[in-house]
This record gives structure tokens, C-alpha cells and sequence, in this order.
């Protein structure tokens, strides 16, 4: 982040522009129909000197018959030319809009797992939306001016030149100081856009924690507090937005109070240029014509440049984040099949804070037997398991698969070899048989998708409902119980069939009966498969092949279930207080 903040205004820009350039013909498209624009409105004042001089002062009828024609043709010219260059900008607008969506959400999946969890999800929702918009509305207002404003004011220059150069000097004047005063404006835009995107970011993480937290919301009698919240954060929203329009406004006028003093000397030297003979009324009126013309396009010019700025501090903040770097995966070792023994040598880990969050652990765990890993919450038994798919990296020690250390595996390849149940269950918005065959598992075939489903007892409650297993799962799966959500990831994992099975409470959601069938389908799939399993019911892992006890971060005893026992000491003391509390299991 820190690297990439310094991002230059004219590097924003030019990888802006990439995402512009490859869009050629619908951009020559685009740039002929602006220019075409441009000449036509052009014509269109030049048409206004024959009407008056020959027209209205001359009364020479027979000379102007042509021009109603004229003007019909130059309006249908002009509904032609305007119309391709909406679409086609509007084409461009979008093309880049959904390249830049892709670019974005492409890093979402590869940023370290540090990065994404500790950043909030508001912001790096809003990029996906609103910062997106925002850059393809500066680009496409970037290439409006550069072609139809500028070449519209060029040709009203020129108009201006023919029909009076003495005229021309005195609007002349006024343009370089309507150029400073759109770069003192553009300074004062560059600074709110940024907080108006970050402001809006929040207005987004507080709508959508009240959204999924609706029920707790309202239990809790939330509602005042989260309107509260929205309030605080909205009132940012505005305050930013309020500032940006008030300085966007404020810029407009003062260009227009400009125009209108330059208007006025227009007039008056109009008026002796007239009374010595050198100005034709018809001229006059397509000068005149002409200058109000520039008008529109100068004024586009400042308030565009707002935009502009609001695109460039959109576009910095996205490319903040591509320029992210990816989960490190500089390993090329690549394993057809893993016999999955796993070593965790003298481990050293931190989330980064003054926290040791794991201290030497050093654990062997033989393929196909396996570990159970218990501890009080908060001990570390998640963090540890986190490490040997390399979801975070360790700060000293070495963790093994098949005695080549995680860092040496390409990181698809590592994840290949190992599935996982973790302790917050995530479903996502689509059916049962569709998240149950996830990611690269789609390529599983029927059979092996219902026998995943019969073992982790997913036919169970499926079986009930008139869709079955394509039934929709809701928003993160809120349509289903916790229990039915932990059998579907149970499910999951079954049909990975790794060598590596990582069980994190998998089954806490569970009834004890239906843990007892759910266990017996663990058994037999643990049986030949290295498995981690963390249970918070100790009666789920006495048969583990080996227990170690985690407190603070250390392991501070090993075992067996019944050598534990005998030992007296952590894990006896865990066991007694569970015997007391068991009745209460989770349900
Ligand atoms: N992503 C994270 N970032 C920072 N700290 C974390 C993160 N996840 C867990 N922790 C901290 O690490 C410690 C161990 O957590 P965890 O491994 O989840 O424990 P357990 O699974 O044994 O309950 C806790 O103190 C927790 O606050
Ligand atoms: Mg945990």
C-alpha cells in the first residue's frame, strides 16, 4: 500500500488510458462522430450570417430559399453525429467499466488472506461499484473534451477569425484567465474525491453488517445505535459531496461572471465596429453565435475536470489495489499424489501485532493417521491449521507435506492435495448439489456427487425438500440450519478426496445423534487419510490416533486419548469439565 500511494497523477492516467486503447475502431468511431459534432454545430452558426444579412436585412428571398433545407439537413446531420458518439463513448464506458471490474475481483482472489481479512469489506465492495463508474465516467469526459470541446472551440475560433479579428482579440483575452481559474478549481476537487469514495465505502459496510445481522439488530434493539452509525457515516457522505458541489458551482459562476464582462466588451466594440461599416448584422449574430458555442464547451472543460479528478482518485485507489501483491507462490514443486505425512517444526506465528499467537510447535503427524488438536478457544488450534494450506505464512519454522516443505509446492498444487471443513461455514448463493460440487470439484461426476451427499447425511434433509438438491442455500446459506450447512461443507470435503482432511469443528453444529452417523462417515473417510480434527466435543476425537493439547500458543501435552487420561493433566482436566457439561450439547 505504502509503495503504491505515491501513484502520480500522470500514471493514474496513463494506465487509465490502457484500459481505453484497445477499443480502436469504436473509438475512431466515436472521435469522427465528435468531430463531426463539432463542424456541424459550426455550420449551423455560419448558416445564421445568409438568413440575416441576405434574409431579414436584404429581404432577397430567391437568395436564401435553400436554407430551410439546409437547416433540416444539418439537423439531421447533427441527431446522427450525436447519437454515434453516445453510443459509441457509452460502449467504451462500459468495456472499460467491466475490464476494470475483472481486473479487480481477478485480485480479490489472490490477495493474501492477511490483506483481505484485515482491510473492511465496505471499501473494497465500493470499488467493485462506485469507484468503477466513476473512472469510465472521467475517461469517457476526458475524450469528449479532447475531441468534440476542443475541436468545437477550435472551430468557433476560427468562425470568430473570419467574420471579425478585431472581435476575436477581445474574447481572446479572456481565455488564459478562464484557464487559470479551472486549475485553481481542479486543486480544490482533487482533495474531496477521495474522502467522498472512502465515505461512501462506509455508507456500504454499515448497510450490509445491518442486513446480515438483521435478526441481532433486532434482539439487541440495535436500531437506534445502527441509524446512528448510518447517520455518522452518511453525514460524512454528504458534508464531501455538499464541499465538491458547493466548489464545482462556485467555479461555474465565477467562469460565467468572466464570460459575462467579456460578453459585455464584446457588445460595446461590436456596436463601433458596426457604426463604422466593418460589421454586417448576419456576422455580428455568427460571431456572437459562435462565442456562446465555446461557451458550453469551456464551461464543460471546468466542470469536467472535476470529474476528471474524481476519476483519477477512483482510479488511484483501484489501482491501489491490483498493484496489491499476490499471496506469495514462488514454489514449483508439484506432487501427482501426496501419502499426506505432515511435520510442523518449531512454528513461530503472529498476525502481526505484538501477539505471539503460536510458540515452537513441532508436531508429526504419520499418513493416514491422525491428529486431534484441542485447546480453550482463542489457544491458537485454528491459526495452526491455517498455516499448512498456507492461507498465512509462518514467521520462523518449517511446515512439511510428504517431507518438502509448504513454501516448495506450487500453491494450487499444495491446496490439491488437502480439503478442509472450516469452523464459519460459508455457502454460497446457489444450490445444494452446487456448492457441494464446488470450484474444481464441478467436474466430479453424479454418482460421486450423491455418494458424497448420502455419506455426509446431506440426502437426509434433501430428501424433504421439493427441489432436493437443487434447492437454493440463501445469502451465505441462511435458508438452512447451521447443521445442514456443516453437513453440506462436510459433503464438500468428502468429495475432494484429498489425502489431507482438516476438520475445524466441523461437527459443533450437530446434534449428538446425528454427529454419532455423521462420525461414523468421518471414520471410514479418515481411514487411510492424514487427518487434523478440532473438536470442541472431546468424546468426537478419543479415538485419534494421537492428541496434542494447545494453551497460549504452545502444545503442552501429546498422547493418546487414554494416556492423557492417566497423565492428569490438561486434557483430563478439559475431559472432566466436558463429562459435566455434555447434556448441554450444541444442537
Ligand atoms: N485473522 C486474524 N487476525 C488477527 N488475529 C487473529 C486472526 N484470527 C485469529 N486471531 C487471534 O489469534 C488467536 C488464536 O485464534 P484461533 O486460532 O482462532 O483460536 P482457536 O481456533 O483455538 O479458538 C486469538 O487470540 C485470535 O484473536
Ligand atoms: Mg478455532
Amino acid at each position: 500500500m505504502t509503495e503504491t500511494a505515491k501513484l502520480r497523477v500522470v500514471d493514474v492516467y496513463k494506465r487509465l488510458w490502457k484500459y481505453v486503447t484497445p477499443h480502436k475502431l469504436i473509438g475512431t468511431i466515436a472521435v469522427i462522430a465528435m468531430a463531426s459534432t463539432a463542424i456541424i454545430e459550426m455550420t449551423m452558426v455560419a448558416l445564421v450570417e445568409p438568413l440575416m444579412d441576405e434574409g431579414l436585412v436584404a429581404h432577397n428571398l430567391e437568395a436564401i430559399s435553400w436554407l430551410p433545407f439546409a437547416f433540416i439537413g444539418v439537423f439531421i446531420a447533427r441527431g446522427i453525429a450525436g447519437f454515434s458518439t453516445e453510443a459509441s463513448l457509452g460502449w467504451i464506458g462500459r468495456s472499460v467499466i467491466s475490464s476494470l471490474r475483472r481486473d479487480v475481483f481477478g485480485k480479490f482472489l489472490t490477495l493474501p488472506s492477511r490483506f483481505i481479512e484485515t482491510s473492511s469489506i465496505g471499501p473494497m465492495l465500493s470499488r467493485m461499484t462506485y469507484n468503477v463508474e466513476m473512472v469510465a465516467e472521467s475517461v469517457t469526459s476526458v475524450v469528449t473534451i479532447l475531441v468534440r470541446d476542443f475541436l468545437t472551440v477550435l472551430a468557433a475560433i476560427g468562425l470568430m477569425l473570419y467574420q471579425s479579428s478585431r472581435l476575436f482579440v477581445s474574447v481572446a483575452v479572456l481565455l488564459p484567465i478562464i484557464a487559470v481559474l479551472i486549475r485553481i478549481l481542479g486543486k480544490a476537487f482533487r482533495r474531496y474525491s477521495s474522502k467522498i469514495q472512502d465515505s461512501v465505502g462506509e455508507v456500504t459496510q454499515v448497510t450490509d453488517e445491518v442486513l446480515s445481522a438483521n435478526r441481532i439488530v433486532k434482539i439487541f434493539g440495535a436500531q437506534d445505535y445502527e441509524m446512528q452509525r448510518l447517520v455518522a457515516v452518511d453525514e460524512g457522505n454528504r458534508h464531501q459531496n455538499l464541499k465538491l458541489i458547493r466548489s464545482r458551482s462556485l467555479g461555474v459562476a465565477v467562469t460565467q461572471v468572466v464570460f459575462g464582462i467579456g460578453i459585455a466588451g464584446v457588445v460595446y466594440l461590436a456596436g463601433i465596429e458596426s457604426s463604422a461599416g466593418r460589421l454586417s448584422p448576419g456576422s455580428f449574430m455568427t460571431f456572437f453565435g459562435a462565442m456562446m458555442l465555446m461557451m458550453q464547451p469551456l464551461r464543460r472543460i471546468t466542470n469536467v475536470n472535476a470529474t476528471l479528478q474524481r476519476g483519477i482518485a477512483a482510479g488511484r485507489s483501484l489501482f491501489q489495489i491490483i498493484d496489491e501483491p499476490d499471496e506469495v507462490d514462488s514454489g514449483t514443486y508439484r506432487a501427482d499424489k501426496v501419502t499426506g505425512t505432515v511435520e510442523f517444526r518449531n512454528i513461530r506465528f503472529s498476525y502481526g501485532g505484538d501477539v505471539q499467537i503460536l510458540e515452537d510447535v513441532s508436531l508429526k503427524v504419520d499418513a493416514g493417521t491422525s491428529l486431534a488438536i484441542v485447546g480453550q478457544s482463542g489457544s491458537g488450534k485454528t491459526t495452526l491449521i491455517s498455516l499448512l494450506p498456507r492461507f498465512y505464512d509462518v514467521d520462523s519454522g518449517e511446515i512439511l507435506l510428504d517431507g518438502v516443505p509448504v513454501q516448495d509446492y506450487a500453491l494450487d498444487d499444495l491446496r490439491a492435495h488437502i480439503s478442509l471443513v472450516s469452523q464459519d461455514i460459508v455457502l454460497f448463493n446457489d444450490t445444494i448439489a452446487n456448492n457441494l460440487a464446488y470450484g474444481q470439484l464441478k467436474t466430479r461426476s453424479k454418482e460421486e456427487l450423491l455418494r458424497a451427499a448420502e455419506a455426509a447425511h446431506v440426502l437426509d434433509f434433501t430428501r424433504d425438500l421439493p427441489d432436493g438438491l437443487e434447492t437454493m442455500v440463501g445469502d451465505r446459506g441462511v435458508l438452512l440450519s447451521g447443521g445442514q450447512r456443516q453437513r453440506i461443507a462436510i459433503g464438500r470435503a468428502l468429495l475432494k478426496n484429498a489425502p489431507v482432511l482438516i476438520l475445524d469443528e466441523a461437527t459443533s453444529s450437530l446434534d449428538t445423534r446425528s454427529e454419532r452417523r455423521i462420525q461414523e462417515a468421518l471414520s471410514k473417510l479418515m481411514k487411510n487419510r492424514t487427518t487434523l480434527v478440532i473438536a470442541h466435543r472431546l468424546s468426537t476425537i478419543e479415538n485419534a490416533d494421537k492428541i496434542v493439547v494447545l494453551d497460549k500458543g504452545r502444545i503442552v501435552e501429546s498422547g493418546t486419548h487414554d494416556e492423557l487420561l492417566r497423565k492428569n493433566g490438561h486434557y483430563a482436566d478439559l475431559h472432566r469439565l466436558q463429562f459435566n457439561d455434555e447434556p448441554a450439547a450444541a444442537g
